[in-house]
């Protein structure tokens, strides 16, 4: 699954790559969306940064003809299903995301029918095709929110992240009926190292994201989206802290704040495992090389891009 997409043959890198990619997108009349898991150069050249739920809203509202989405295939499936006839690129075909591989359709669709009056909320982190089998989709951003105003009395099937579904469940007192998908990057976080480092850090805040374990969440000062997370470390007085979650997000941490200190939360083994392994087979050469082939591009049946398109737009409805 981590197999990189081959370049194509014989191509020619420009020496000047950030001048080459600003030349070709004004040529396609393109927006480069990226998000924070991407490497450092990626985010620095990208017109907009996000977390899932800003660039679904930038990819709902561009009128640029061509979106080139530095991100994980999930991601850039949403901008082609919320703009059909546009031509959405993506780098490198194989950025997939175990979260979406943990919840295949047919069997997802087996499980759905064994709870026939439940609401299916799914968290935009999965197929389209589960995105079509679904009532509405969520972000780590406003999933609280958007559980909060349905109502008290309508049963839920929460899917694919078990742990944000149960982060969810604490947030707001609902029982939901929980699909058991996980991410591989934020379960890799380790309960016993991340103590540790408290204890030798005494002043630095924990900061998590919901896709961590509960185990490790519990010792977080603060748990959000990788957006809310880096509007978080600006507005805390602390000058210290621990991020549980891909490390990519600290590039830009380290930007809005410089004074202040951030210090990776450690993986269970002495791996480089916290960095998403989907996310980093982007790279500023692939960027420019799909800009310069316009390939690989997100193609969708038209029938699953309606169906999924439904339940995106009403989780940016209940957004506003
Ligand atoms: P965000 O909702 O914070 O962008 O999270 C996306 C993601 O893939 C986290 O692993
Ligand atoms: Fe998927 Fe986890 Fe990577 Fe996010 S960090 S894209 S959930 S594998």
């Amino acid at each position: 699954m981590f197999t990189s997409t081959l370049l194509p043959p014989k191509t020619a890198l420009p020496s000047d790559l950030f001048g080459a990619i600003a030349d070709l997108k004004h040529e396609l009349n393109a927006v480069i969306l990226a998000h924070y898991y991407q490497d450092d150069d990626i985010q620095d050249l990208a017109d907009y940064l996000g977390d899932s739920l800003g660039l679904s809203q930038q990819a709902a509202r561009t009128d640029s003809d061509v979106i080139v989405f530095a991100g994980v295939h999930f991601m850039a499936e949403t901008a082609k299903i919320l703009n059909p006839n546009k031509l959405v690129l993506l780098p490198d075909l194989a950025a997939g995301c175990s979260l979406a591989d943990s919840c295949p359709p047919d069997a997802f669709a087996a499980f759905k029918a064994k709870y026939p009056d439940h609401l299916v909320i799914s968290y935009i982190n999965c197929t389209a095709d589960i995105k079509a089998m679904s009532d509405i989709i969520c972000t780590s951003a406003n999933a609280v929110k958007i559980v909060n105003q349905i109502p008290a009395d309508q049963p839920i099937i929460f899917a694919p992240d078990r742990n944000l579904g149960r982060y969810v469940m604490a947030q707001t007192g609902r029982d939901m009926v929980l699909w058991q998908g996980s991410c591989i990057v934020h379960e890799t976080f380790s309960e016993k190292k991340l103590v540790q480092l408290q204890i030798q850090h005494p002043e630095a805040e924990a900061i998590a994201h919901p896709e961590c374990e509960p185990a490790v969440l519990r010792h977080a000062n603060y748990v959000g989206s990788t957006t809310a997370l880096l509007n978080y470390i600006q507005s805390s007085a602390s000058q210290s802290f621990i991020v549980a979650t891909e490390p990519g997000i600290i590039h830009q941490m380290e930007k809005v704040a410089p004074h202040k200190r951030f210090i990776p939360a450690p993986p269970v083994n002495n791996c480089a495992c916290n960095e998403c392994p989907y996310m980093r087979l982007n790279t500023l050469e692939k960027l420019y090389l799909c800009m310069k082939h316009r390939t690989p591009e997100i193609t969708l049946p038209k029938a699953t891009q309606q169906a999924a398109l439904k339940p995106i737009q009403r989780m940016l409805e209940m957004s506003k």
